[in-house]
Formats: C-alpha cells, structure tokens, sequence
C-alpha cells in the first residue's frame, strides 16, 4: 500500500465502479527523426532563435517525414507502450487516439492504428479536441475500465501538424512540432491509477484556435485553398491569457476530486505549448521547478501528444517512480481544458520482454499486416461480386 495515501485509497472519487481500478500498464513515444532548429524557421518567415526561445521558450521541434502520418506515428508509440505493458495486440479490447490531424476524416485514425496492431478484438475511435484531447482521452479510457466496458485500453496522442501549418505565418509555423505518445490502460483492484480527472470546454472561443477548412463549413474548393483557410490559425495573445487562466484552475480540481492536496503531487506533467504558460500555472500552483516536467524545448507544442510524450521522458530520467501522484494538464482548441491526477502504481508484466518476445511480436505485426492485405481483398470482392463472402450474413 501507497504510504502517501495512508493506507486510505481515497482514489475513484469521480470515477464510477471504484473497485475497478484503471492503471498505466505500459507507455511508449514515438518523435520523427527530423529535427528543425528555430534557425532554420528563421530562413522561412521573419523571426529569431533569440525570439522563439524568449517568448516560448521553444529551440526545436520534429518534423514528420513525407510517408509518416498520425496513424503511423502512433502504431509505433503503441507498439512500444504494448510491449511493456507485455499485452498481446490481440487482446486489446480499445483503441482511442486523440488527434486534430487525423490522417483522413474518415475512417478514424483508432481504426488503421487497431488494423496495423492486429487488435482484431478492439474497439476504436478518435477523440478529437485539439491539444486537450490526450487528457480527455485518458479520462474516457478510465472511465471504461473502471465501469467494466474493458479490462484495457490503448490510449494515443498522435499527431502531425507540420501538414496544417501555413509555414508563412511566423505567428503560428514557429509553436508547433509532431511526434505521439501512447498508454496502456488495465484493469486492476490495486489501488491508485487514474484518480480523478476534470473535463472543461469553452466554444464561445472556438474561433481563436481554429482550421476553418476540410469539414462541413468550408469544405475543400479553390477559393478555400486561395483564402488559406485550410491552415491552422490562431488568436496567439488570447489563447495565452485563456491557457493562463484555466490551467491551474482544472489542475487544483482534479487534485481535488482526488482528495489530493498540491503538496501531495510529486510530479507536475502540464501540455508543452510554451514555457511561459507552464511558468505561469506551476507558480499558479505553488510547484517547484523541481516538481514540474518541461520538454517543450525539444519538441514544441505537439498538440495532443504532448503529455504522453513528457510522461515518457519524464520516467526515462528517472523523474517518476512508482507510488508517485501526478498531475496531468491540458488545454487547446475548442476552446477546452483537460486535466487529470494520477498514483503511479505500474501493474507490470511479471516477466521483463525477452529477445523471443520481440521475435514474437514481429511476427504477429507480420501475420496482422497479411491478414489486412487478405480481409482488404475480401472487402473488394464483396464488391465486385455482389455478394458476401466475408463476416456475418445479409440481413433478410
Ligand atoms: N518572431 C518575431 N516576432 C514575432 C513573432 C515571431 N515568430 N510572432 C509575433 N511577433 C511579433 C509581433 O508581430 C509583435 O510585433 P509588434 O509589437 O511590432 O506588433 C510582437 O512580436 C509581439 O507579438 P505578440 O503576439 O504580443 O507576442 P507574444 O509574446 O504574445 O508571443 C505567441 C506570441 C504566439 C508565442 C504567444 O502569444 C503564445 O504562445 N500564445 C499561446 C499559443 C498557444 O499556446 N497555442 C497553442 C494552444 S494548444
């Protein structure tokens, strides 16, 4: 039992099903091997390294290679996250990537993401409100869990707003940067896992963080392309007073659904858009340097992969340790606001994953890759002949 809880589990306070209790299992990142320096943006539009580290605290981000895409990013990151978790793909029972840059508007990126895993048992589905979506995400996961929908989840940030980005305008192209994150959610009656969580949206101001173009309003024609509406565009001043505003504010209610005092957080884990905005909740919250993680230097703002991202690196420095509470915190386009209090308490394999593992799992990632090919022509069949000859009957 977690002495920071006093062997009091005062966990599920806003979660439904308490004993149920919903894990981190496993997590993995995935970044492209792309790096673009502020340098290099200065020879784009006109701008400085010395502006960008001041004002955002920013120096690098990557950039996606032509043939990876949010759905390709994140496979990788979940693989990672799957393996340590030492869950067989086949045995996921969903598959959630929050995303603003799906690789198509339909099908979900959850769905190609289950189809290359091989997660033929999964539910999928994309959640999608911007840079706040991996918190949210993670509170749907849990929510799950703790219910009894799933025993696991697979929970994925992913993201490629390099594509988005009108790379003229110095005001937005210099913020962003691309990569995923993924966790693994399961069951357990351990105590601890995700505590509480605080879901917050404002779309009176939906508009200052915005694509116009690419749905219903604004579908694709020429005189879209010509108005560049299909790139990002955002209000930077007022988006920064809205992140200042609600960041410390839906952190303290999570901690608090939680029955979490602040000083009861060992780890801080806020959205990396700009260091500035993470200076401004951590003192908001009265949280030493110490206890806040900060990444955004190497990455920029990768939207909704941006916590899932810090939370890796944050336990590859040895930053995170087993029985810690954290404090996940998010915020983006919509305008919205996530943010989650989470005890640390790994349920891990018993075994670590061997060399015959990974054989394994290269395998299986084969096998799903063929039997994609395969049930994809099937599907054309079904087309070409008129009939079925694949799942279940014609309804009469
Ligand atoms: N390089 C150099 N100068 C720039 C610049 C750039 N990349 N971008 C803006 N400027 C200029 C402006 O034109 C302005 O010049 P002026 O005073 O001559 O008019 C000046 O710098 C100040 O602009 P301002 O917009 O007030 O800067 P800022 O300190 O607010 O910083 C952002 C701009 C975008 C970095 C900042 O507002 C921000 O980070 N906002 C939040 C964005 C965010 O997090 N979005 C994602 C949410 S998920």
């Amino acid at each position: 039992m977690n002495s920071k809880t006093n062997g009091n589990h005062k966990s599920n306070a806003a979660l439904p099903g308490a004993k149920r209790n919903a894990h981190i299992a496993g997590w993995g990142k995935y970044v492209p091997e792309k790096v673009m320096s502020n340098d290099e943006i200065a020879k784009l539009v006109d701008t400085s390294d010395e502006w960008i580290q001041q004002r955002t605290g920013i120096r690098e981000r990557r950039i996606a290679d032509p043939k990876e895409t949010t759905s390709t990013m994140a496979i990788r990151a979940a693989r990672d996250a799957l393996a340590l978790a030492g869950l067989n793909p086949g045995d996921v029972e969903l598959v959630i990537v929050a995303t603003a840059t799906p690789d198509y508007i339909f099908p979900a990126t959850a769905c190609l993401v289950q189809n290359a895993l091989g997660a033929s048992r999964a539910g999928a589905f994309d959640l999608s409100i911007g840079c706040s979506g991996f918190v949210y995400a993670l509170g749907v996961g849990a929510s799950m869990i703790t219910s009894g929908a799933v025993n696991n989840a697979l929970v994925i940030g992913s993201e490629t707003l390099s594509r988005l980005l009108n790379w003229a305008d110095r005001g937005t192209c210099i913020l962003f940067g691309d990569g995923a994150g993924a966790f693994v959610l399961r069951a357990s009656d351990t105590p601890g896992g995700v505590l509480s969580y605080k879901l917050g949206s404002d779309g009176s101001g939906g508009d200052l963080l915005i694509i116009p173009a690419g749905g219903s309003k604004h579908p694709i024609s020429q005189e879209v392309i010509d108005q560049g509406l299909q790139f990002l565009r955002m209000d930077g001043q007022a988006v920064f007073k809205f992140a200042t505003r609600v960041m410390g504010k839906a952190a303290k209610e999570a901690c608090e659904l939680a029955h979490l005092s602040l000083d009861e957080i060992d780890l801080f884990i806020p959205h990396q858009a700009n260091l500035r905005i993470i200076n401004t909740a951590s003192k908001f919250l009265k949280l030493p340097d110490a206890k806040v993680m900060v990444n955004v230097q190497k990455y920029g703002n990768t939207s909704a992969a941006s916590v899932p991202i810090a939370f890796c690196e944050a336990v590859d420095a040895g930053r995170v340790k087993p029985g810690d509470n954290l404090l996940l915190v998010s915020f983006g386009a919509g305008l919205s606001w996530a943010a989650a209090a989470v005890q640390f308490e790994p349920v891990m394999p018993s075994k670590p994953h061997t060399a015959k593992d990974v054989l394994a799992d290269w395998f299986h990632y084969n096998v799903a890759s063929a039997r994609s090919v395969l049930s994809h022509g099937l599907h054309r069949l079904d087309s070409v002949t008129g009939r079925k000859v694949w799942g279940a009957k014609d309804p009469k």
